[in-house]
């Protein structure tokens, strides 16, 4: 038996308690359940009581004594942060793709010319287990030092059975091996493999017939992806891949509409995905039927600001009633971060989200996009104690000190681990 852990004095303490269930929207996103000079009680890496000091004081007067105590006087505490879209399991580094957007080259054209997903895949391809296994702990560090406990994890750097198997076994390695919680994606329709070039509804059919068959007898994936994109998959083609997913129990999710407008918000709400990511070019009648459907709108700041492209209309989408999870896409290509925190200072600054919804975005929003909402995302009795204490005093400073770690001590199932 481990001590019971007593966090107190939180100068705020954001629970996100509610007794909305599911996905906060509209006003409900602004809802933080805060609680000045607040407390959490933890048992086996269990939360089991939250409330103010006092109160909690009062509780646990005979077992005060036995606690491990933390003073988080004049701090801010939340929830672990939750990413709910990462690419983190790849082979290689792009920094020269880098070099070439800045001197003018696109990123589709990149792609198109054989760089690009294509080139991590032939990296990722190369790769043993092992390498992948130590890069991407690398990763894992960076994201849990960033603040971040739970995180959604894709394959799709394989775009052939064997590798996208690979890189789905890795992430069922780590989850044993690291303290982050990993949630896995199947993405093998990532990209057009360069052996079926010109030959997209062949790859559709490997895809269903040999692929997700496997991946849903080794039980190594919960979510469905494909990106959905002009030169990519079309809606079509998008649309089989996740009805048949869903035959196999897998979640479908869609990268939709990230470069041009082609109908992958609608196709979302229409086959009930339970998120559409990017959405930087979505239509007005995708995103109303998003928030009509109930389908999560991921969206991904850091990516478009690494594209140099105009950030997703997450204002719009809030005022319209979806609900708004966002991410880092941490990936070697378009979003090459592990930083939530600058996601939450970005969702405020490129789509206008308040802190407070960038905050609930980070968190209880995020674990329902990856069907976590029982476990994390929120301090409530019975939840997993993934806590992160900050250096800054209030969740308003948090997002307005931007682009800093403000990190000062992570817990993941009630144990330091930061
Ligand atoms: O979400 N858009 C497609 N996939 C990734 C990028 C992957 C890469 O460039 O390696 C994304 O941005
Ligand atoms: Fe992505």
């Amino acid at each position: 038996m481990t001590k019971p852990l007593w966090i107190k004095h939180a100068a705020q303490l954001v629970t996100l308690a509610s007794d909305v269930k599911g996905p906060r929207t509209k006003e409900a996103m602004s809802n933080l359940g805060l609680i000045e000079d607040g407390s959490l009680w933890i048992e086996d890496g269990i939360i089991q009581a939250v409330g103010t000091t006092k109160e909690l004081e009062k509780r646990y007067s005979e077992k005060l004594h036995e606690a491990e105590i933390v003073d988080a006087k004049n701090h801010l505490v939340t929830p672990g942060l939750v990413d709910p879209h990462t690419h983190v399991v790849y082979g290689g580094s792009r920094e020269r793709e880098f070099e070439m957007r800045l001197e003018g080259a696109t990123y589709m054209d990149i792609m198109n010319a054989g760089g690009g997903i294509h080139a991590t895949t032939r990296m990722t391809r190369e790769a043993t287990e092992d390498e992948l296994i130590k890069q991407t702990t690398r990763r894992l560090d960076s994201f849990l030092a960033h603040g971040v406990t739970t995180i959604e994890g894709k394959s799709g750097y394989g775009m052939n059975l064997e590798t996208e198997l690979k890189q789905l076994r890795v992430m069922k390695k780590l989850q044993e091996q690291h303290v982050i919680d990993i949630v896995p994606t199947f993405m093998g329709a990532h990209a057009v493999p360069p052996e079926y070039k010109g030959r997209e509804d062949e790859f559709v059919d490997h895809l269903i017939q040999d692929m997700l068959p496997v991946v849903a007898e080794e039980k190594l994936a919960e979510f469905n992806d494909v990106f959905c994109e002009k030169g990519v998959y079309t809606p079509e083609q998008s649309e089989r891949i996740l009805e048949a997913g869903k035959r196999f129990g897998l979640i479908p999710k869609i990268h939709a509409d990230e470069i041009e407008p082609y109908g992958g918000a609608e196709l979302a709400a229409k086959i009930g995905a339970i998120s559409a990511e990017h959405l930087l070019k979505a239509s007005e009648a995708g995103i109303k039927a998003m928030a009509k459907s109930g389908t999560i709108a991921c969206l991904l700041p850091a990516t478009a600001l690494y594209l140099r492209e105009e950030a997703a209309a997450g204002r719009k989408m809030i005022d319209e009633g979806v609900a708004v999870a966002i991410s880092t896409d941490c990936n070697p290509g378009s979003s090459p971060t592990t930083s939530m925190p600058l996601v939450m200072n970005l969702a405020c600054i490129s789509m206008r989200l308040t802190p407070a919804e960038a905050l609930t975005a980070a968190t209880y929003n995020a674990a329902c996009a990856i069907n976590r909402q029982e476990q994390v995302g929120s301090l409530e009795v019975g939840k997993q104690a993934d806590i992160v204490l900050w250096k800054t005093k209030n969740y308003q400073e948090l997002q307005y000190l931007f682009g800093v770690n403000h990190v000062k001590s992570v817990w993941k199932k009630g144990i330091k681990v930061v």
